[in-house]
């Protein structure tokens, strides 16, 4: 059975569309869970789509991804660039992992130029605002169906 792809928003994203819109646009949060649920439906796909400030409840939602998710796309928000924690819980989940952001870091103070999500993620999408997020389920469809065509060729 199928399971959804987790679509995991850290800190700061809640306040995305009225918090530095030159950098973050001015779509809402609620209008990229829209955008993101519509390009998975449209690729056959579910998404559960979350937010939280806490680095403790980023780290139980992708503990809880082992068991529960297909894939996780992450934007970390600031904690990409702090979060070991964040890092050990991904190499622990054992399922492909996306690294998102909506603005370009690498454009930006060097401070975000380092990520400990990097590691764990198969691929990394910045610098293309909301869109990124249609972007990042197009990648993981493809990883999924590529891992189903190999899974499916062993047999
Ligand atoms: C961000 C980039 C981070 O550096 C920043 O701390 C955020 C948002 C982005 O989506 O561009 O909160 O992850």
């Amino acid at each position: 059975m199928p399971k959804p792809i987790y679509v995991l928003n850290g800190a700061n994203l809640n306040l995305v569309g009225v918090r530095e819109p030159t950098i973050y646009g001015t779509e809402t949060l609620e209008d990229i869970r829209r955008r993101t649920e519509t390009r998975a439906r449209n690729l056959g796909l579910e998404v559960d789509f979350r937010q939280s400030n806490a680095e403790g409840e980023l780290v139980n939602w992708i503990q809880e991804a082992r068991e529960q998710a297909d894939g996780i796309v992450l934007n970390a928000g600031a904690y990409t660039h702090t979060s070991v924690a964040i890092l050990d819980a991904l190499n622990a989940a054992n399922r492909p992992v996306i690294e998102l952001h909506l603005s370009n870091v690498f454009r930006r103070e060097p401070f975000r130029h380092t990520s400990y999500v990097t590691p764990a993620a198969q691929g990394l999408i910045c610098g293309f605002g909301p869109k990124g997020y249609e972007l990042a389920i197009e990648a993981m469809a493809d990883l999924l169906a590529k891992t189903a065509s190999s899974a499916g060729a062993k047999r």
